[in-house]
């Protein structure tokens, strides 16, 4: 079978190179894609919002299956496009999508279904939204624990956390009067600020059956100590301590089979990978901050690294309806970290057009892989092309080893200006640490 796999970041690395080992696969197309899908499977010159575009190349490729990567082309409603074409595509409609495209629709759902997730207000006028901060954050000696969020797709930077009354009132002027991140500015949401650790539980579903994948953290500020501008994640590793199994059922039952069953519901049954950002609160347990309609970036680079199964039978069976028949998925026992290098200026302004030297002394360590982010090849060199650049992922018998493998990783790989956090996986480990102390 020939597959397409739609994006260009390490998310769809990742996918290319594990659907790529599927012995029913004959051929992996990448649209657009980057330098290391062109190594690991076969580059189309299609952009991944070109719905058009790809529903042409699938027909007269005669491709299989399609997995779409990123939100913007299932905002779009590519899965409803290509299913129109009688075309077998992985991914939510459009109409499911809106669960990640839009906050307001998403913290609705959240409320019918019942979902644990902060106490929130939508507003369409800023002046209402100004009004309230004002009114419900008068005499507080200005502490205002808000989080401001612009409704629509902003590419993670519509969401403002906020400590004053200034904070709040300006995130509002940003999102709804100057309309910094366009019409995703046409409502938004205020709610109230969540203090936990945060964790990324994603679930792969074909509607009716939940397959829970295992949870993962994310690091999304840009600097170490989780200090800095937020970024669409500097690293990330699996599994997490911080949920266990016995908080992993709990999440099933009273976060992932009330969302899935109320979309159900109401008409707009949900395929595809259903990511949970959680925040676990110490007093009141997990709550969602978001849902996202994909695998995550850089959670599906740890994933699966540790994946044993062929992914082709997950994907196939959700596309086909009959998740229920397979196997349960086998995971390597060993977690799984992924270190993003990034450009220079990333997550601001950044530079292009940096010849990357090392990728191959990085990848041929046991236990490693390197995923291309923001790459591209110029003649045979790989140049950066991005702001996240390299996902450089490890296996180790422990966090701590998987840690030290996928440094020395990155220690090998080198072009001017390149950096990283060099804090991935810590929180597991003071958190494990704690609850040593704690007995
Ligand atoms: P979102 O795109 O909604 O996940 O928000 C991006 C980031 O903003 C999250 O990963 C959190 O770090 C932070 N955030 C969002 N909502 C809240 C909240 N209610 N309380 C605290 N932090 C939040
Ligand atoms: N890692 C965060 C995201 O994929 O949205």
């Amino acid at each position: 079978m020939k597959v397409l796999v739609v994006g260009n970041g390490g998310r769809e690395h990742a996918l290319a190179w594990k659907i790529g080992q599927s012995p029913r696969v004959d051929k992996v197309f990448v649209a657009p894609g980057n330098a290391g899908t062109a190594m690991d499977a076969e580059n189309v010159d299609i952009s991944a919002t070109d719905i058009e575009g790809l529903v042409r190349f699938a027909k007269a490729e005669n491709i299989g299956l399609t997995v779409v990567g990123p939100e913007a082309p299932l905002a779009l409603g590519i899965v409803d496009a290509f299913e129109e074409e009688k075309l077998r595509v992985f991914g939510p409609s459009r109409a499911a999508a809106q669960l990640e495209s839009s906050k307001v629709f998403c913290k609705n759902l959240l409320r019918q279904a019942d979902v644990p997730t902060a106490d929130f207000q939508v507003f369409r006028d800023p002046d209402d939204a100004m009004r309230y901060i004002k009114g419900r954050y008068a005499g507080e000696r200005d502490r205002c624990p808000v989080v401001v969020k612009a409704d629509g797709l902003a590419a993670g930077k519509g969401v403002i956390v906020c400590r004053r009354r200034q904070d709040a009132l300006d995130a509002i002027d940003r999102i709804a009067r100057r309309r910094e991140f366009g019409e995703a500015g046409a409502q938004l949401i205020i709610e109230e600020r969540l203090k936990g650790q945060e964790a990324s539980v994603l679930a792969i579903t074909d509607g009716k059956t939940i397959l829970p994948l295992p949870p993962c953290q994310d690091h999304k500020p840009a600097f170490d100590g989780d200090t800095g501008p937020n970024t669409g994640g500097m690293g990330a590793y699996c599994p997490t301590p911080m949920v266990d199994d016995a908080q992993m059922a709990w999440i099933e039952e009273h976060v992932l089979v009330p969302t899935i069953h109320t979309m159900k519901r109401n008409r707009r049954p949900f395929r595809g990978v259903l990511y949970a950002g959680l925040m676990l609160t110490p007093m009141s347990g997990p709550k969602v901050l978001e849902y996202n309609v994909r695998f995550g970036d850089p959670e599906c680079q740890p994933l699966l690294m540790r994946l044993k199964s062929d992914l082709m039978d997950i994907l196939e069976a959700v596309v086909d309806r009959r998740l229920h028949e397979i196997d349960p998925p086998v995971w390597d026992p060993r977690p799984a970290i992924c270190v993003v290098m990034a450009a220079k200026g990333y997550p601001g302004e950044y530079e292009k057009g940096q010849p990357i030297s090392g990728i191959n002394a990085a990848d041929e360590m046991e236990d490693v892989k390197v995923f291309h982010a923001g790459t591209r090849l110029e003649g045979d060199t790989v140049v950066t092309a991005g702001g996240r650049v390299l996902g450089v992922t490890a296996l180790g018998e422990t966090l701590a080893k998987a840690k030290l493998n996928a440094y020395t990783a990155v220690q090998k790989v080198r072009w001017p200006g390149a950096w990283c956090r060099k804090d991935i996986g810590d929180k597991a480990q003071e958190y494990m640490e704690k609850l040593a102390a704690e007995g």
